[in-house]
């Protein structure tokens, strides 16, 4: 099912349609997923070799600008531009001139002004990066890095990289989505490229008070018992809490959601075998997943931060090489030819 989200736009293709900022998966067809996939997977040979280098982006600046704290995103960001041989900026947002007033604008037109070539924005407002793409300088790409409950597309792409290593393909997957969906823009990126490559079926598991009320029309069924969610499914994807996005008490306590929604080894049980168990991090045990199922061998989480990293290669090499094919296009054009 197609979804508007009102971020979307054509904002982040070239008129080829070749990417030239990453922000949302909303409007990004199978075959351009599946190239950044394809492309990620001719990066995993990078990071085993002892001088983990390629020069694609040799020369470029890339700063990473994160308004809110991470520790996978930001460090795989950090290795993935160091590998494609870029010179890495991380901006300090405690210590920056934010703290002393500087708008976000205000904040980026000096930091373009360093010739920065493309700006990795984590944001806690929805749309962020949106805005930000749409005021840049031409030339310069910007990638999304998570916005608060809208979008986290490189997540998602590292996610699904993780299942097609250990599913094959996408086409006849079942795959449970657990934990606090309302908040989650993880959730809304995994539904939306889940749905574009292709899986059979996409069932989100959660108590009433953490789903959208639209959560159906994003493309998935809803189930509130964990235990006939998890029946003939393929891949689960736990959530955490994300208790700094919460208004009010949505949960009794966290005893009792951990009994109803945290996935112990009795739970796991109930899927299919050879389930694999996923999680964007950062985990919380006991409180939404086992540590005998987190560190269990169906568990890949680990896998998946790898993964990270050749899937922001990918994006990064994608979106710098669009800039480029757009910035001859409008100098062709401005030489009339
Ligand atoms: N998965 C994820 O976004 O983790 P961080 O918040 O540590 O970046």
């Amino acid at each position: 099912m197609t979804v508007n989200d009102p971020f979307s736009s054509s904002l982040q293709l070239t008129d080829e349609g070749r990417l030239k900022h990453f922000l949302t998966l909303d409007g990004l067809d199978r075959d351009l997923l599946t190239d950044i996939l394809d492309t990620a997977d001719s990066f995993i040979e990078v990071g085993a070799r002892s001088i983990k280098k390629v020069p694609l982006l040799r020369g470029r600046t890339v700063v990473n600008l994160f308004f809110e704290a991470s520790t996978r995103t930001r460090s795989t960001f950090e290795l993935a531009a160091k590998r494609l041989s870029a010179d890495v900026l991380n901006l300090d947002i405690s210590t920056s001139a934010t703290s002393k007033g500087e708008t976000l604008s205000d904040t980026l037109l000096n930091l373009e002004a360093m010739a920065s070539d493309m700006f990795v924005v984590r944001h806690s407002q929805s749309g962020a990066p949106h805005f930000i793409a749409e005021t840049v300088t031409p030339g310069v790409a910007i990638i999304n890095a998570g916005d608060g409950r809208h979008a986290h597309p490189t997540q998602a792409m590292l996610d699904m990289l993780t299942i097609r290593q250990h599913k094959g393909s996408f086409s006849g997957l079942r795959v449970a989505v657990v934990g606090d969906i309302l908040h989650s823009r993880v959730a809304r990126s995994q539904i939306r490229a889940l749905n574009t490559l292709g899986v059979e079926e996409i069932r989100v598991i959660a108590p009433a008070t953490l789903l959208p009320n639209d959560v159906e029309s994003l493309g998935c069924k809803v189930e509130y018992d964990m235990a006939r969610g998890l029946r003939d499914i393929d891949v689960i994807i736990m959530l955490r809490l994300q208790r700094e996005r919460m208004e009010g008490a949505l949960l009794p306590s966290e005893r009792e959601f951990y009994r109803l929604y945290g996935l112990n080894q009795d739970k796991l049980a109930l899927a299919n075998p050879g389930c694999i168990v996923m999680h964007p991090g950062p985990i919380n045990r006991g409180v939404e997943i086992e540590s005998a199922v987190a560190d269990g061998p169906q568990s890949v989480i680990l896998s998946q931060v790898t993964n990270g990293i050749a899937v922001r290669m990918a994006v990064m090499s994608m979106a710098m090489s669009g800039q480029v094919s757009e910035r001859s296009r409008m100098a062709a054009e401005g030489a009339g030819v």
